[in-house]
């Protein structure tokens, strides 16, 4: 019997190494990895550069407390905030916690309790980011929400007539991940956008999925023509070592002042070693340019060699893509694991593809490859 909680339903496969874009288990096998811990080694598994520099800093010092100066944390920041128009960060060690943050920063900033954000999101499991989340399977069962967060519909023009004087902030990810791969349409954002500054609506963007590169440029909303007050990252920030921010701007500098926020783990030496390695790496016009084109090219790909009668979309940006199935996918993420490969799924019918951004075209193909496959036996069984 297992001494563990059951909150997963986990997979009976124990993955013991892992070099780049592949997995072994603990038989021996090996599994082309196109989950990356759902979209957290972005660099792959053990990049060479970010192992190296983890590996000195094991031998120099594991943690301190936030109550030291930390010049690594001001590196992170700065590679952060140069990278946007932001210019300020909070440290902390998940995506559920870098939302909770920019929550309490947001009522502290606006004072006002209504925040809206929409159906479909995904924001994390603590009381407010449930309260946050648009999918109700995540909250059965717990009870009244505590937090006041109103669900409008994602992508519906009418929806937006709900942002009022009232407003605290409209929260959102540009590309719901665990919705379904499910793509903001830039014309609706143009329209959030001139609502939320007609009604000095603070806007805050979960790019605890989509950041860091993922979607081909540093964050998901520069290709949109939103200008966020907050953005919130984790997943692929430290390369598998847990780590999360809040970056926001000047005037947030003078709400979270001393006491109001803290963290012990937050900015850890290790964490912050990891992130920088990791936003050094991505952070590079070639790196960006080179995750544009091998999407476009998987994109192509799948669109060219997957069977039209088992495929409803294949929709995505960057290294985000979800293929829609016109059936459940249980059981093509299984076959893919037999197959030799590892996907997550989004909702019943959506398979996520979430590669390594330095993923090779030669791993692009072998993951059509298998897809393709797949996608035959389904049909013959
Ligand atoms: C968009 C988004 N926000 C928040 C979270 C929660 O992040 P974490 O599991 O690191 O707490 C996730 C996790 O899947 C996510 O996809």
């Amino acid at each position: 019997m297992s001494a563990l909680l059951p909150t997963y339903q986990r997979h009976d496969i124990e993955l013991v190494e892992g070099t780049g874009s592949f997995v072994t288990d603990a038989q021996g096998k090996t599994y082309l990895d196109f989950m990356m811990g759902i979209a957290v080694c972005n660099t792959g598994h053990r990049h060479p550069e970010v192992e190296k520099r983890l590996h000195a800093q094991l031998g120099q010092l594991w943690h301190t407390s936030n109550l030291f100066e930390s010049s690594k944390q001001e590196r992170v920041a700065t590679l952060l905030t140069t990278n946007s128009h932001l210019s300020h960060v909070f440290f902390c060690n998940s995506g559920t916690e870098a939302n909770e943050g920019a929550f309490k920063l947001i009522r502290k900033w606006t004072q006002k309790t209504e925040i809206l954000s929409f159906s479909q999101s995904f924001h994390g499991r603590t009381f407010a980011m449930m309260g946050a989340t648009g999918q109700d399977k995540v909250k059965e069962g717990f009870g009244e929400m505590v937090s006041d967060f109103k669900h409008l519909t994602f992508n519906d023009f009418e929806s937006l007539d709900a942002i009022t004087e009232d407003t605290g902030a409209v929260w959102l990810e540009v590309i719901q991940g665990e919705g379904g791969i499910i793509l903001a349409e830039n014309e609706w954002l143009e329209a959030l956008m001139e609502r939320t500054q007609a009604y000095g609506v603070k806007i805050v963007i979960d790019e605890v999925q989509t950041g860091i590169g993922r979607t081909g440029s540093r964050f998901a909303f520069e290709q949109t023509p939103l200008k966020p007050d907050i953005i919130t990252v984790a997943k692929g920030l430290g390369s598998g070592f847990p780590v999360g921010a809040i970056i926001t701007t000047p005037e947030a500098a003078t709400i979270f002042t001393p006491g109001t926020h803290g963290s012990t783990f937050g900015g850890n030496p290790l964490a912050m070693t990891a992130a920088e390695a990791t936003l050094e790496l991505i952070l590079t016009e070639q790196t960006l340019r080179s995750v544009q084109e091998k999407g476009e090219y998987l994109m192509k790909q799948l669109n060219v060699f997957l069977p039209e009668n088992q495929i409803r979309t294949i929709r995505g940006r960057g290294l985000m893509i979800g293929i829609e199935f016109k059936q459940p996918v249980a059981s093509i993420v299984l076959s893919l694991q037999q197959a030799g490969m590892l996907v997550v799924s989004a909702g019943p019918t959506v398979i996520r593809l979430l590669p390594s951004l330095f993923v090779t075209e030669y791993e692009l193909d072998l993951a059509v490859e298998k897809i393709k496959q797949v996608c035959q036996q389904e049909v013959i069984a």
